[in-house]
């Protein structure tokens, strides 16, 4: 497996408190990694210790499989494009002129890079705008691109979904979609798991500072469970069946909806014939996700939405 981005044990103290704690972050190659924490839960501290912005306090941190340490951190960060918090922006010139200059402070020679920058991110035709009149959600854009400019392996952004409509949202998560499927690896962050859990592959859960779940989006989703629900003419006497033919089943009875937490052994096809053949009338049998949000509720023990 190839990693982008490994951290040991990395932690960051600011006085006696761990903003960060021994976290073991690990970001395979092509990833969309969500990194998702509640305000104040430590994710830029951790995404400015991966560049180098801010020194651990101990750990290590790998990009592209190599220990990065004084010596080879530029020779990383080449291939690194990265938002931290809301880009900022020479407000009086156009987006293009602002993407021009950071072309020139970061000695690409190939102007074409603006172009394909910014169509990348849907901003060709207001490339001419003054910054100032941009919306957030083109601001975002505009940060995105100036991060792809240099066409770095990995792209880490911190909360680019941050104070956007749910439109600019579904906008930011088709173009990351995209940019992922050209091969680039993509950490984001953000402290509202509803809004990247589509686009995101894996998912870090970050909470005072120390990671509490780590898998793929799949695995998640298992772990939040489902549930089948049915409605049924003799709910009592539906349960009762259900518990005979299930060993152990998780079920409960609320009006005339029968809900059973789904295990392996569940099948749906025997309980409905079950049912039938004991007269009892299915209305609806359906299958519950439970949201990955309130997962993510119960693990940190508060609102998501902070
Ligand atoms: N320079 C600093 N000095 C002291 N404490 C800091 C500093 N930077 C961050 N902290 C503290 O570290 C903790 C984590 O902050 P951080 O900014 O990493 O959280 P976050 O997950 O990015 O939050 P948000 O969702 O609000 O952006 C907070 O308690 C914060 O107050
Ligand atoms: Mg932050």
């Amino acid at each position: 497996m190839s990693y982008i981005i490994q951290t040991k044990e990395l932690s960051k103290l600011f006085k006696k408190t761990a903003a960060v704690d021994k976290l073991n972050l690990n970001v395979t190659k092509g990833d969309i990694y969500g990194f998702i924490g509640q305000n104040g839960s430590g994710k830029t501290t951790t995404i400015r210790m991966l560049l180098n912005l801010i020194k651990p306090s101990g750990g290590t941190v790998e990009l592209f499989s190599e220990t990065v340490s004084g010596g080879n951190i530029y020779r990383h960060l080449k291939k690194i494009g990265a938002i931290i918090e809301t880009p900022g922006f020479y407000l009086n010139l156009s987006g293009e002129e602002n993407l021009d200059i950071h072309r020139i402070m970061m000695d690409i020679p190939d102007r074409s890079s603006v172009d394909r920058a910014l169509k990348l991110v849907g901003l060709s035709d207001q490339k001419g705008k003054k910054t100032q009149q941009y919306s957030l959600g083109m601001k975002q854009r505009l940060g995105i691109a100036r991060a792809l400019l240099h066409d770095p392996e990995l792209l880490i952004l911190d909360e680019p979904t941050n104070g956007l409509d749910p439109q600019g949202i579904v906008e930011i998560r088709d173009m990351l979609v995209n940019i992922s499927k050209q091969g680039k690896t993509i950490l984001i962050s953000s402290h509202i798991l509803s809004e990247i859990e589509k686009m995101v592959s894996r998912i870090g859960i970050l909470h005072n500072g120390k990671l509490l779940e780590e898998s793929s989006r799949e695995d998640f989703r298992k772990k939040c469970g489902q549930s089948i629900q049915y409605r049924v003419s003799e709910p009592d006497k539906a349960a009762e069946l259900i518990k005979k033919l299930v060993n152990g089943a998780d079920i409960s009875v609320n009006e005339d909806l029968v809900t059973l937490r789904i295990t392996e052994s569940d099948n749906n096809g025997k309980i409905i014939k079950l049912l039938v053949e004991n007269d009892i009338e299915v209305k609806e049998s359906k299958v519950i996700q439970a949201s990955l949000e309130d997962y993510f509720i119960k693990l940190t023990g508060g609102s998501g939405h902070v």
